[in-house]
């Protein structure tokens, strides 16, 4: 493994860990490295997304409706990421555990199919998606070291250069897997689903998790998930230069029309047909799609 930087089309550089051919943000390398032997328990429930689906957001609603309360203990999403930290990290960690990854579905630990985790696969419309990894990498500037462009970083990320590689190739491999592996349950969820109904969500979610909570409890998991109250109890913990909370940005459907010109957004929907020929995904850009 070794630490790289991968230059955008203007010639400023991004800093990653470079292993086994693929890049991933610079995280000590021994989880990545363990991932084979991870020991899963037979409640654990993994919510598996493309970095900037909202990760953050369905791992805090899966929390509480594994705890059955809104009053969670306070806690990074990070805490539960497969690929950050080692096994005793996750041995000290109470049942039954919410774990989340970046990870394709090939990559995580062979006990996932053996004992047929759970998993909630989430996903957001591209567009996007790439403007909050814009951010992201922007964001975080002692993990990247990044300063560039949008306009120079979109064709970066449309070609995968990036950690965890590429969108395109992330999605089409979960997609395969989902069709290819009948016997380990999937809830597939979208990020515009739950922005324009949560409840519905959150309830289909509960349903998943075999839980039978009165509606009062389901509406208070959402509202305590909001993206203001999120923002507000969770903002802090990863802010970019100027103060912002990264994680917690906008929290939009459509955020990307404020930075795709008519050329760029144009030129995506080209690579998207391209790049995802007979797959079945379907995203919505808008909440009126
Ligand atoms: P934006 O950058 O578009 O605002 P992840 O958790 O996978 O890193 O995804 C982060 C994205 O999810 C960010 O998108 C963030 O604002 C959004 N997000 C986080 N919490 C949210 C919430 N409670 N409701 C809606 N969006 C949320």
């Amino acid at each position: 493994m070794t630490s790289v930087k991968i230059p955008d089309a203007g010639g400023d550089t991004l800093t990653f860990l470079q292993i086994q051919g693929r890049l991933y943000p610079s995280f000590p390398p021994e989880a990545f490295m363990s991932m084979n032997t991870f020991k899963m328990r037979r409640d654990d429930v993994i919510v598996c997304a493309y970095p900037k689906s909202g990760t953050h957001w369905v791992w805090e609603i899966v929390r509480m409706l594994q705890a059955g309360t809104t009053e969670v203990e306070p806690a990074e999403k990070d805490d539960g990421m497969m690929e950050l930290f080692d096994q005793d990290h996750f041995d000290q960690l109470p049942s039954p555990r919410v774990l989340n990854s970046h990870l394709l579905f090939t990559q995580l630990p062979p006990e996932v199919t053996q004992k047929k985790s759970k998993l909630i696969f989430l996903s957001r419309n591209p567009k996007d998606l790439f403007v909050s990894y814009y951010h992201h990498h922007t964001g975080l500037a002692d993990l990247y070291n990044y300063s560039g462009k949008w306009k120079n970083y979109l064709p970066l990320v449309l070609d995968g250069r990036v950690d965890y590689g590429s969108w395109f190739d992330y999605m089409r491999e979960w997609e395969k897997a989902i069709q290819n592996n009948p016997d380990v349950p999937v809830l597939s969820v979208m990020y515009e689903d739950i922005k324009e109904d949560p409840y519905k969500e959150v309830r289909k979610i509960s349903d998943f998790l075999g839980k039978n909570y009165p509606s009062d409890f389901l509406h208070r998991v959402c509202d305590s998930c909001s993206f203001s109250r999120m923002r507000e109890h969770k903002g802090q913990y990863d802010t970019s230069p100027d103060g912002l909370p990264v994680m917690y940005r906008k929290g939009q459907v459509g955020d990307w029309k404020n930075w795709f010109t008519v050329s760029m957004s144009e030129w995506f929907d080209r690579v998207y047909v391209d790049k995802m020929e007979g797959s079945k995904l379907k995203f919505r850009y808008t909440l009126e799609d």
